[in-house]
């Protein structure tokens, strides 16, 4: 008999859509039935007998207003199916709502981090009932380093009993691309910092407001996420030091085209940093770090030397070194960390581990 789960997918932005074709386009001997699929806040495709929706027309297809998070539990549990929920959002409200999810017996497939950089009560809850009989898995491999294979590799070494003395990274691609273009190894031609925001934002690589980039929050809840899996209890992302890229009085101007109309005042500040780091051999990254030895989490900007395997980093890639008893010379984890494409195929491998231990 063809073993089988349920599915249901909520958003159908850049990751959602991606992941949908992939998951249309998945070659497998489980049968993936996408019971209920929320193609943005207000509409959802679903049928009350459970027949599969089709993903070729999803876009198109007569749809319904969205279940409430109460109904679609009632919805899902109703076809006594082991079911998968794949969360393709960045939306808080969903997020907080995986504990009961989970307790209810419903998987859990997201690259969504709210769930598991905000407090650290939601963090114990998904993870405290994900122990419980009967109860759903949460994999989120793509909350870090989009489809890059970080938390997966990480929860396998503590799980077998290595021990984490440090991790560092660069862990958004768009302090990445701004750094880089930066800050190089070759004495280049002067570029202001302010340009490359310009630049970055123009290729759209940064968020609407490019303040949501340049103030560290992202990278510090992606560090929040690899701190506590190795251990470290950190209480939010905003609890350990983070340095921002804002300057003070450019935090509370109105608009991001006055900020990056004004960002250019500034440019000779952290020109200075650059070029004292390059007189020592050294240039600048954004990076996040753990470091179990000095028990403590910081984002911050750090200085490489120029054969540093940050130093030769390109475009929008992210990169983590993992140090441990295991591995004193750091593994090391590079590659794209933002993308469509390469997101939704974390989200789908992590639906198909899922998928390959539940099914029925
Ligand atoms: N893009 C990347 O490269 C990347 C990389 C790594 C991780 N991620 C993560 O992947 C997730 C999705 O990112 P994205 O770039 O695909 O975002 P996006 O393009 O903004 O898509 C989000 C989708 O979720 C829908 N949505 C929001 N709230 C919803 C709700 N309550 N019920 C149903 N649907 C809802 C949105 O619909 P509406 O339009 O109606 O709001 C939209 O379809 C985020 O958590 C992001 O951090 C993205």
């Amino acid at each position: 008999m063809v073993k089988s789960v349920n599915v249901a997918i909520i958003g159908s932005g850049v990751v959602g859509s991606a992941f949908i074709n992939q998951l249309n386009n998945l070659k497998s001997k489980i049968a993936y039935n996408v019971v209920y699929l929320a193609r943005s806040s207000k509409e959802a495709l679903y049928n009350k007998d459970y027949k599969p929706v089709d993903l070729a027309s999803y876009k198109t297809a007569s749809a319904e207003p969205v279940l409430g998070l109460d109904d679609l539990v009632v919805y899902l549990k109703g076809a006594h199916k082991p079911t998968i929920l794949v969360d393709n959002t960045s939306n808080e409200t969903i997020a907080n709502y995986y504990p009961t999810f989970i307790k209810e017996g419903i998987s859990i497939a997201t690259p969504n981090k709210k769930a598991f950089s905000s407090s650290l009560k939601i963090w114990n809850d998904i993870f405290t009932n994900a122990e419980q009989d009967g109860a759903g898995l949460v994999y989120h491999e793509s909350t870090v380093g989009a489809g890059l294979p970080i938390i997966g590799p990480l929860k396998d070494l503590v799980l077998t009993g290595d021990k984490v003395e440090t991790i560092e990274g660069i862990f958004s691609g768009t302090l990445s691309y701004i750094f880089n273009e930066f800050s190089t190894p070759e004495k280049a031609e002067k570029v202001n910092f302010s340009d490359i925001v310009t630049k970055a934002k123009n290729l759209g690589y940064t968020e609407p407001d490019p303040r949501d980039d340049l103030n560290g929050l992202d990278v510090a809840r992606k560090v929040t996420i690899l701190a506590r899996i190795s251990g470290f209890e950190v209480e939010s992302p905003t609890s350990f030091p983070v340095e921002s890229l804002i300057p003070k009085p450019l935090e509370s101007v109105a608009s991001a085209d006055e900020f990056l109309q004004k960002l250019p005042e500034y440019d000779s500040e952290i020109q200075k940093v650059k070029d004292e780091a390059f007189a020592e051999g050294k240039v600048l990254r954004f990076i996040g770090k753990v470091d179990f030895k000095n028990n403590k989490v910081s984002v911050e900007i750090g200085k490489y030397p120029f054969d540093h395997p940050f130093a030769s980093l390109k475009g929008s890639d992210n990169v983590v070194a993992i140090k441990t008893d295991r591995y004193p010379n750091p593994l090391i984890i590079q590659g794209a960390g933002a993308g469509a494409e390469v997101t939704a195929h974390g989200v789908l491998a992590d639906t198909v581990k899922i998928a390959e231990r539940i099914a029925n």
